[in-house]
């Protein structure tokens, strides 16, 4: 028996304004004071990495919520029987390059000797089109649940290609699950039309995006304040 996973007020929530798929962090100060910090240009790149880590481990542990579950009976050290559950499946990341590599660490800390695969993804300048230009998946990825790892959600150009490119190697659209730390509503919206079962879990969504496709207000290049000193 599968247990499908129960939305709790602990966990993200679905509001009415969002398509069904997409789950956003419970909105609290703390989590606001945290993106106050990595929003701020100011902000040194010791701060930016420590607090981004802080949201990125937030929103992994939010992602794993989301795996079904099946009943698992063990014994305890009393001799008693608990009557618990465990992870029905396996899991692996799967990282956009070379922004989602910063959340690789993340997800290790969680998941124990997770398999990461990678891919990155470039505009072609003749098509002006996101095209795969590489990409390292686990063998097995299609008996696994994926979690997609990019921090920005900008057009979500990037991101549904790398989706395309994980279906490919036979993983059913609803056992992959994005995790990123800013959306832009408009990327939202054409992300989960286009894969209506594939769960999108935000830390924030923000305002749109400016003419260059940068999130407003966001955080500039994560990739830029992540790397760059
Ligand atoms: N990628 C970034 O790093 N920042 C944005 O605002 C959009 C995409």
């Amino acid at each position: 028996m599968v247990l499908q996973p129960n939305p709790s007020p602990m966990m993200s929530h679905n509001t009415p304004s969002l398509p069904p798929s997409v789950f956003i962090l419970p909105q609290t100060a703390q989590l606001e004071a945290l993106y106050t910090i990595i929003r701020d240009k100011n902000t040194s790149r010791g701060d930016f990495l420590f607090y981004s880590d802080r949201i990125i481990r937030l929103l992994v542990e939010e992602g794993l919520n989301h795996l079904p579950v099946v009943p698992r009976t063990v014994e305890t050290p009393t001799g008693a029987l608990y009557e618990g559950v465990g992870f029905e499946g396996k899991i692996c990341g799967v990282s956009i390059l070379r922004a989602g590599e910063a959340m690789e660490a993340g997800l290790r800390e969680v998941c124990r000797s997770v398999r990461i695969g990678k891919i990155l993804i470039q505009r072609d300048e003749e098509t002006a089109q996101p095209k795969l230009f590489y990409s390292k998946l686990p063998q097995d990825i299609s008996q696994r649940y994926v979690l997609l790892l990019d921090p920005m959600l900008a057009t979500g150009g990037s991101a549904m290609k790398a989706v395309e490119v994980i279906m490919e190697q036979g993983v059913p659209e609803d056992r992959i699950i994005f995790i990123n730390l800013i959306s832009s509503p408009e990327g939202l919206k054409t992300f989960s039309t286009r894969f209506p079962s594939l769960r999108v879990i935000t830390g924030w969504i923000d305002q749109g995006l400016n003419e260059k496709a940068y999130i407003i207000p966001g955080l500039g290049d994560f990739g830029e304040r992540r790397y760059c000193l």
